[in-house]
């Protein structure tokens, strides 16, 4: 391999690294998926929240208050008690970015504040 042939190389290899990081399935998402469904989209009953969609930020502090004691619910204690911190990030972040039933009607008369 010639140096311009190498650098070309490398060059397609850092192009590739973040899109493989962006789509990676987080490990523990296997043991979500038996409640709240396949990229937690489709709960198996409505009584679990759907998590596809959701601000990130609101479910790794949903998660971190399970783990911690301050939200109360004997499913999700024992579920977030096996997290890390940086797999509640990186749960959060993937569910966030997962296409969901979830949306936010507009209201009719409903004033928007501007952004
Ligand atoms: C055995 C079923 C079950 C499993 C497995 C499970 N959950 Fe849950 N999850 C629930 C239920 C039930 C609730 C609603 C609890 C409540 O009312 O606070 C919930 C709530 C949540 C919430 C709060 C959502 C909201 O809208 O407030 C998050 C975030 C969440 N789960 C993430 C996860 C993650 C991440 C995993 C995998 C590590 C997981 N859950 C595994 C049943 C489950």
């Amino acid at each position: 391999m010639n140096s311009s042939s190498k650098f070309l190389a490398l060059a397609l290899v850092a192009l590739a690294l973040p899109a493989v990081a962006e789509t990676a399935v987080p490990e523990k998402a296997a043991l979500c998926a038996a409640c709240h469904g396949e990229a937690g989209a489709k709960p198996i009953m409505p009584a679990y929240p759907v998590l596809a969609g959701q601000y990130a930020n609101y479910l790794e502090h949903s998660l971190k208050e399970y783990k911690s004691g301050v939200r109360k619910n004997p499913i999700m204690t024992a579920q977030a008690a096996t997290l890390t911190n940086e797999e509640i990030r990186a749960l959060s972040q993937y569910y966030a970015a997962q296409e969901g039933p979830l949306y936010t009607p507009s209201i009719p008369g409903h004033k928007v504040a501007p952004k």
